[in-house]
This record gives C-alpha cells, sequence and structure tokens, in this order.
C-alpha cells in the first residue's frame, strides 16, 4: 500500500495522514488516538512550556509504540529565548526522528535538527514561503497549507487547489496537502495535484477523541460550507473560524478580540459557542457527524482507494 510513497518513508507511520498541531487539542489523547490509528500524529508546543510539552511526550510514549512527531511553532518559541533553548535542547535528545515546523523562519532549526539526524517538515501557505524553506533552509518536506484551513492565515495566501499545483512546480520535496481535507476524496484530489501526504485540522477537532467542548464539535457539524469567517489577527495576521455573532462583531469592528487563554476557557472548556470563535477550515461545511479518530483515518483510507479506482476506470481499456 502506498508503494513509494516518500512522506511514509519520512514518518514511518502506515498511512500519509497527519493531524494539525492545534494548541491545547493536538496533546496525548488526541495524538495517541491518530498515531494508534496509522496516522501521523503531532504534538503541539505553541504555549511553551516544556513542562507541558514532556507530560505529554511521556503520556504518549507510553500509550502507543507507533511512530508520532513535534510541531515546533518557530514565532511563538522565539518570544521566549530560554524556554525555546530548553525545548530543542530536550527535543534533541529524545531520538525523535520527525518534526514538524511552523510560523516563521524556516532556518531557525532545520540544520540543527538535521544534523541530529532528525526529519524536518516545514509548514507554508504561500510559494515564496515554500521555496525558501527548501532552497535556504533545506527541509525534507513541506506541509502546503491552504486559504481555506483553519486558524491563522497569511494574508497572501491562495487556496489549495491553485497553491498546491504552484509549489509543485516548483520543488521536488514530498508535499503534504492542507486546507479543506476531511475524507478520502479530499485526500485522492490532493494526491492527483502533487501531494503525498494529507493534514487535516478541523475534521480531527470533531472527533470523539479530541478534548474540546461538545458544543464546539456539534457547532462544526452543523456549520455549512460558508459557515466560516475571516478576522483581524494584529499584528498582520488573520484568522478563520466559526461564524458565530462574536466572529461576526469582532470582523465588523465593534467587538475586541478574545486573547487566545481566554478563547481556550470560553469554548474548548465551557462551549460558550456565541461569544467565542473556534478555529475551523472551510472543511467544517463537509463534516457531517462527529467519529472516532479510527473511524477517521480508516474512512480516508476506504474513500481514497474507491476514488483511485474510479477514476482509473475512465481509461478505455486496450
Ligand atoms: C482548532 C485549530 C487550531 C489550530 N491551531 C494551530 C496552531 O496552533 N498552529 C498551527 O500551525 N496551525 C494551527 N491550526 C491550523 C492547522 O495546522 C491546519 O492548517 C488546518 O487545520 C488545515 O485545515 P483544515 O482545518 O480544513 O483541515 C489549527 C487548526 C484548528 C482547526
Amino acid at each position: 500500500m502506498f508503494e513509494g510513497n516518500r512522506v511514509i518513508a519520512h514518518t514511518r507511520s502506515r498511512y500519509p495522514i497527519f493531524q494539525s498541531p492545534m494548541t491545547w487539542i493536538a496533546r496525548a489523547p488526541l495524538v495517541t488516538a491518530v498515531s494508534a490509528a496509522g496516522g501521523m500524529g503531532l504534538l503541539e508546543n505553541s504555549i511553551r512550556d516544556l513542562s507541558v510539552t514532556t507530560r505529554e511526550f511521556t503520556a504518549i510514549r507510553a500509550a502507543t509504540n507507533q511512530p508520532f512527531g513535534v510541531n515546533l511553532p518557530i514565532r511563538y518559541l522565539q518570544m521566549d529565548p530560554q524556554e525555546e533553548k530548553a525545548i530543542i535542547d530536550w527535543l534533541l535528545g529524545q531520538g525523535i526522528h520527525f518534526v514538524t515546523t511552523s510560523a516563521g523562519d524556516p532556518t531557525r532549526y532545520t540544520r540543527l535538527l538535521k544534523d541530529a539526524g532528525v526529519t524536518v517538515y516545514h509548514a507554508t501557505a504561500t510559494l515564496r514561503g515554500a521555496i525558501k524553506a527548501v532552497e535556504e533552509a533545506g527541509v525534507d518536506g513541506l506541509i502546503v497549507e491552504g486559504a481555506e484551513s483553519a486558524g491563522i492565515r497569511n494574508p497572501e495566501e491562495v487556496h489549495t487547489f491553485a497553491l498546491l499545483q504552484a509549489v509543485r512546480e516548483r520543488v521536488d520535496v514530498p508535499l503534504v496537502a492542507a486546507g479543506g481535507i476531511v475524507d478520502g476524496r479530499g485526500m485522492a484530489a490532493a494526491f492527483a495535484l502533487g501531494a503525498e501526504g494529507v493534514t487535516m485540522g478541523t475534521r480531527f477537532v470533531a472527533s470523539h477523541e479530541s478534548p474540546v467542548h461538545i458544543n464546539y464539535k456539534n457547532a462544526i457539524v452543523a456549520a455549512p460550507v460558508t459557515g466560516t469567517i475571516m478576522t483581524d489577527n494584529p499584528p498582520r495576521a488573520r484568522s478563520r473560524g466559526l461564524r458565530t455573532p462574536y466572529s461576526v462583531e469582532v470582523s465588523e469592528g465593534k467587538r475586541e478580540r478574545l486573547a487566545r487563554g481566554n478563547l481556550i476557557d470560553a469554548l474548548y472548556v465551557n462551549g460558550d459557542v456565541d461569544n467565542t470563535s473556534g478555529a475551523a477550515g472551510e472543511s467544517a461545511g463537509l463534516i457531517h457527524e462527529i467519529k472516532s479518530v479510527r473511524q477517521i483515518i480508516d474512512h480516508t483510507i476506504e474513500g481514497f482507494w474507491r476514488e483511485i479506482d474510479r477514476l482509473a476506470a475512465l481509461r478505455p481499456r486496450q
């Protein structure tokens, strides 16, 4: 299965399916479930706290012997040089084989990690960022995030369909597509455009193993394909989240944006969907039920091969 697939060769996972490194959400229960089901779980690190990282890492190692990786959100780690050094030093001592980097300059850690034998994929939302990551930083692969993705977005980015092809034309490293993918149909489309793997964020938020409040999961399930909105996220980014009374008012400048810690309390823990806007991609409109992580991954793989067979059958027999 997946003969010659470079993403699997790098991750050592059964399937080329990543789970996005989502703040507070991509911790031991979700990462373990994804890895145990054959996907590539990625432990998030965005609150810059080595004690949290080591606690979650230890819990994942104890719960599964399947491969998983760690994400380094560069700009967030840089904000506290001491904690940044502590996390990088710790990481290099763990024998971790796979790291993703995001949100920042990919030259910052790539050489250091690669010299220690770690495979590095960098997440980028622009063609320029992709070329820089490959040519200047020397990353082993890219996560290519289209503008329909959830969360903090680069104002310059374009959507997955065009972006994947543009990046594929210019670089040779394996690509993992992110943004708008929830199942095997999306995965097959991404592969047709040049990807060798996919990442899903919103789909895994609406899983049984995701730690967020049920109201957030239900809001994703209920969202139509127009159910997300972009709001300013100063100083320079924008952010895609669920369209709610709160996010509409923020987008119109009538209401202040909540700090990230307040969002976690209000929505993830207490389930207040009206006065918050949980990160969600346009993919929310394609999600119609909460599933277990294993169902999500199994259904994605089954659907992928179904689509490949359907397309192959279009070719006339000789
Ligand atoms: C709840 C949530 C939180 C996210 N947090 C982060 C984050 O902390 N860092 C990051 O690089 N991307 C984050 N993302 C974006 C994902 O990495 C990815 O680009 C996106 O989920 C892909 O689109 P999809 O949601 O349609 O699958 C987040 C996404 C979601 C849904």
